[in-house]
């Protein structure tokens, strides 16, 4: 990772002997001859560091730490001063700036400098991209649960690690979330999520999905089409429904996945990819391989990491701040201004089994909304077999 640095002093030969050397440490070097050129170029560049001198021809160079320390990140301000300016940087020092050093530039003093300076701008980003994945993460899922915990944390190693995740859980208890989760926290998370939904499309037809066509391939493919595959490429491909994948089908995504490699239906060229595998299943995929529906070397390949999400039923202490959030996603979605439920209809929640899970009960919120005339969701409004 490069840094920038802005050199300000108003001595050619100082900025240019300074930026030499700075290029010969790789950082990326600016310089400026006066304050105001420092402010266009502090307003233009990201610039990690500023090495400021004192005297600025007749200005005063502490002035642009007033500057500095209002930008979000601030650069880090190394003060250059002359002798006997000593008393003037320790108040620069308080002022904000980060150190100073005594011209002439002593080189190794410089680096030693510089590379404080390099080590708390890099602790620096790292804190903001915590928070950042953070805050992020959090924000369109929920879940406090201990078992919800360890799922939030296994799916954020798997994703750091980037192997291939198997999501298994019953029906509507979030697995399309969590891929969107994993790929939220991953490092993969500005490259494409592609969602295949296997049994949603022919078997048949899934091949060219998943790894496109040449033209001419079969009737209708009157122009080359790039496959999945190939369009996450350095992003993450999920396999939803995996267990309605054909025999057949699985054998290529199996050797797919093990070469990194596709090839289009109709051509020959083997094309490297590079995709990680999300696959979620809500079948009993051991019981499937017993039987001779699925196969297990594929099972154990995407399966580096598995991670099962609990049904509703085993989280109910989940339930307020689920409900909660499903309602002002709703009412955002719908325009409602529901704001909670009455404490009877909480309590059938409860006692209710859920076997629809989440989605079930975000169903239940919905058409309860719908019917609703206050602010808060009363028994009246509750589906008959949720109360029982
Ligand atoms: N932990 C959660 N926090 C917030 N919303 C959730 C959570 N889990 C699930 N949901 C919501 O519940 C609904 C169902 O979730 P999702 O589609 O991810 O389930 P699924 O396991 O993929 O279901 P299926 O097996 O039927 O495909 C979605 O609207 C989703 O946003
Ligand atoms: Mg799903």
């Amino acid at each position: 990772m490069g840094f920038t640095i802005l050199v300000v002093d108003d001595e050619e030969n100082f900025r240019e002997g300074i930026r030499q050397y700075l290029i010969k440490k790789e950082y990326e070097v600016f310089d400026a001859a006066t304050l105001d050129e420092a402010r266009a170029t502090l307003n233009s560049q990201a610039i990690d560091i500023v090495m400021l001198d004192v005297q600025i021809g007749k200005e005063y160079g502490p002035d642009l730490l007033y500057d500095i320390q209002l930008m979000r990140p601030a650069p880090k301000t190394i003060l250059i001063t002359a002798y006997g300016e000593v008393d003037m940087a320790v108040d620069a020092m308080k002022n904000g700036a980060f150190d100073f050093l005594a011209k002439p530039i002593n080189f190794p003093l410089l680096d030693a400098t510089l590379h404080r300076a390099t080590e708390a701008i890099r602790l620096q980003r790292e804190i903001e991209n915590l928070r950042n994945t953070y805050q992020k993460s959090y924000s369109f899922i929920i879940g406090k649960n201990e078992k919800m915990k360890r799922v939030f944390r296994d799916a954020e190693r798997a994703a750091a690690a980037q192997v291939s995740i198997l999501i298994l859980g019953e029906t509507g208890t979030g697995k399309e979330i969590i891929a969107k989760f994993i790929h939220q926290s991953g490092p993969r998370a500005s490259k494409p999520l592609m969602p295949v939904n296997c049994a949603a499309i022919q078997p048949t037809i899934l091949e060219s999905e998943l790894f496109g066509h040449e033209a001419g391939a079969f009737t209708n493919a009157d122009k080359m089409r790039k496959g999945l595959f190939e369009v996450a490429d350095s992003g993450i491909l999920f396999l939803d429904e995996i267990s309605s994948m054909s025999m057949d089908m699985q054998a290529k995504l199996l050797r797919a996945i093990e070469d990194k490699k596709i090839r289009r239906v109709g051509g020959s060229k083997e094309i490297p990819v590079d995709v990680q595998i999300l696959a979620a299943s809500n079948h009993d995929i051991p019981k499937m391989i017993e039987k001779g529906e699925f196969r297990e070397d594929l099972y154990y390949r995407l399966r580096i990491v598995d991670i099962h999400i609990p049904p509703l039923r085993e989280r109910l202490e989940d339930l307020p701040e689920l409900v909660g959030f499903l309602l002002r996603q709703i009412s955002q979605e719908c325009g409602f201004n529901i704001t909670g439920v009455s404490p009877q209809v909480m309590d059938a929640f409860r006692n209710y089994s859920w076997p629809g899970n989440v989605r079930e009960l975000r169903n239940a919120l919905e058409r309860a909304s719908i019917f609703c005339d206050g602010d808060t969701l009363e028994l009246s409004g509750i589906p008959s077999d949720i109360i029982r």
